[in-house]
């Protein structure tokens, strides 16, 4: 898994908030802040793993970076251009190196087209390819995430849900992007079939120089996949370090809560773990002074509640830490 080291997407104290409104006028009262400043570089070839609890703002960030969804403030270069100077047909351009593969593919892929046309749909909103060719690509494509070349006049319904992700993969490849915001593609699919999806990511991107934002929940997967992974509460990075020096070493009591999480017992529910955290995760509108994690966490100091921890560097190269006593 060899990456290179400069980045291909820095992203530089990002906020992006979501107006909260009442009333008959619907004014805005509040901002509602799912992402709250964040900062990481993902250097080429690399996948950053994205976990934390759900709410956290983990697909808010994936969204913001690829602007598909405004950032507040804050920048994203991509390959070095700053995405918030672009005018609308250079940030259209700019999107084909950047794409999204979806949790859900039951709800993203249209029911009504088939396959070989949803496939090489943004090949033709970009107009990228003749009539002709729109047919040879999906082909293409889909060989290449492990269907058949023919399937491309069949509908989605006619696919199981680790096939739908295929084409859902197929169709995040084929602008060829460097770069694909992985928003936990694998939820809802069997072991097995998560397993060989892994696989097939890995080894397109081993193959393609591709780089990933790879958001799940399922810490055993980011763990396979991931060069190094961020820990999200809240809002903002409160870890980040190398993939075994994460798993092997969390400084962050909130990393290792999540670390140590318990499985649901309902096997249909097997992605989701009980963390052994008091009380439930606070509101984005109004977080807690000082350290976000304060009143959740079971070593806090009077300090926390009053000082924010900035993310720095502790122990090993690379590996950086919110929080006061690390
Ligand atoms: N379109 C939206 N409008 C208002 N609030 C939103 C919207 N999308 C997400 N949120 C809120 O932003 C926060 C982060 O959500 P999200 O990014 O989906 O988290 P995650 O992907 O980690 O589960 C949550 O409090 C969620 O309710
Ligand atoms: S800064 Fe304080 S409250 Fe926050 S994680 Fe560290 S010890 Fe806990
Ligand atoms: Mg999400």
């Amino acid at each position: 898994m060899e990456t290179k080291d400069e980045p291909l997407v820095v992203v530089d104290n990002l906020h992006t908030y979501f107006p909260v409104r009442a009333g008959v006028l619907q004014k805005k009262v509040a901002d509602l802040k799912a992402v709250a400043g964040v900062s990481f570089h993902i250097k080429r070839g690399e996948t950053l793993g994205l976990i934390g609890e759900s709410g956290c703002g983990k697909t808010t960030l994936g969204r913001s970076i690829l602007q598909l969804l405004k950032p507040t403030s804050g920048s994203v270069y991509f390959d070095g251009a700053d995405l918030s100077k672009l005018n609308a047909g250079e940030l259209r351009k700019m999107r084909q190196h950047m794409q999204m593969m979806f949790e859900n593919p039951y709800s993203s892929l249209d029911p009504g087209m088939k396959v070989g046309k949803i496939i090489a749909e943004p090949l033709q909103i970009h107009k990228l390819a003749s009539k002709e060719e729109l047919d040879d690509r999906a082909r293409e494509m889909l060989v290449m995430v492990g269907l058949e070349a023919d399937m491309t006049e069949r509908y989605p319904s006619e696919f199981s849900g680790g096939q739908r992700q295929r084409i859902e993969l197929a169709r995040a490849l084929t602008l060829r992007p460097s770069f694909i915001v992985c928003d936990n593609p694998l939820a809802q699919l069997d072991v097995s079939i998560q397993a060989q999806l892994i696989e097939l990511l890995t080894w397109l991107r081993n193959w393609r120089q591709l780089t990933y934002l790879f958001i799940a929940h399922d810490l055993a997967l980011v763990r396979r996949i991931s060069h190094r992974v961020a820990v999200m509460y809240l809002g903002i990075i409160v870890e980040t370090a190398e993939t075994d020096e994460l798993f092997g070493n969390a400084l962050h009591p909130y990393t290792k809560a999540l670390l140590s999480a318990v499985p649901v017992p309902d096997p249909a529910e097997r992605d989701r773990r009980i963390l052994l955290l008091p009380g439930d995760p606070p509101s984005p509108i109004n977080p807690p002074s000082g350290c976000r994690f304060h009143p959740r966490c079971n070593v806090a100091i009077e300090r926390c509640s009053q000082a924010i921890p900035d993310l720095r560097e502790i122990g090993s190269e690379g590996h950086e830490v919110a929080c006061h006593l690390a």
